[in-house]
């Protein structure tokens, strides 16, 4: 069922919670694939009741940033969850969100602003302010729908450790499930940004999945030291990429390596062209 307002959705939820079914909810942006239809298929096997949101924040989105030409698909998505079985299919307008005007800037906006510590590293760094938009707005996901679960994936790991980290700190009476990175048999992470790239791009971008293998299985030989570890990176680099980053860092609290350990993820994010892709591995 698809649904574009929030009355809708308190409507349905307060039905359900009468009947003390439990409710998963899979926050989206669409563009759905198969690394967004785990999630889903992994709420629907938890949970009585699976709502999935599609919607296109634009508040977390920097500017310059490819907010306007983020791929929409909302045909194709209300179809795949309805496949994979979920209940509701919520797409918000920005102005069912944000209201009248949506009027998006800090000054008009009351925002869930995460701990600098966890911001001003990896993605934060290169987008400032992004993760005050992700965790307003799952906040109010969580308010709309109260959902006993929130599925999110490892993809994403730095934004899953923030809003782990959120629902502890605001005591968000959910639980958060975190579900593991469905890769292309090539290796390549999938993403909705994939569709920017070309035939050539997505060969270029194996480097990501590359390196991170490589540093995993090097790591498994016993090699620990992240200055070793992170040279292995270049011999996978040329003049197709852009790196942004490459870090070693603490799976709970992202506080940097200089030792690697079961507790350490990899993460990596470099362009190609235009186009900016994140991966990360656990080394455990
Ligand atoms: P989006 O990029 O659409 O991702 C929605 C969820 O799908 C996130 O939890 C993300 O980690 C997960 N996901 C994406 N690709 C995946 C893959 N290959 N394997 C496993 N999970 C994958 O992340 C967002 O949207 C937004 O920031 C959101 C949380 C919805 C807030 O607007």
């Amino acid at each position: 069922m698809l649904v574009h307002t929030i009355d809708e959705v308190r409507e349905k939820i307060e039905e359900w919670k009468k009947q003390s079914l439990t409710v998963g909810l899979v926050p989206t942006m669409g563009a759905l694939h198969d690394g967004h239809l785990s999630l889903i298929k992994k709420s629907v096997e938890k949970c009585d009741k699976t709502v999935v949101s599609v919607f296109v924040n634009p508040i977390q989105f920097c500017p310059g940033e490819d907010l306007d030409k983020y791929p929409r698909t909302l045909d194709a998505d209300e179809k795949l969850c309805n496949d994979a079985g979920a209940d509701i299919v919520f797409a918000p307008s920005p102005k069912e969100m944000y209201g009248e005007g949506h009027i998006l800037s800090n000054d008009f906006l009351t925002y869930v602003i995460p701990p600098f510590f966890y911001t001003n590293k990896l993605c934060g760094k290169s987008r400032v302010g992004h993760f005050d938009g992700v965790c307003t707005v799952v906040n109010k996901l969580f308010n709309i729908v109260q959902p006993d679960f929130a599925f999110f994936g490892e993809k994403d790991r730095q934004q899953l450790i923030i809003l782990k980290k959120m629902v502890k700190d605001l005591n968000i009476p959910v639980e958060i499930i975190p579900c593991p990175i469905v890769r292309e048999e090539s290796g390549l992470a999938l993403s909705s940004r994939n569709k920017y790239l070309s035939d050539d791009d997505k060969i270029h971008a194996l480097a990501l999945s590359k390196i991170l293998f490589n540093i995993k299985a090097c790591y498994n030989k016993g090699i620990t030291d992240v200055k070793a570890l992170t040279e292995t990176a270049y011999s996978y680099l040329n003049e197709h990429h852009s790196l942004e980053y490459l870090e070693f860092r603490d799976a709970q609290d992202l506080e940097e390596k200089k030792t690697a350990d079961d507790n350490t993820i990899v993460f990596i994010a470099l362009k190609i062209g235009d186009v900016r892709l994140i991966d990360n591995i656990a080394l455990k």
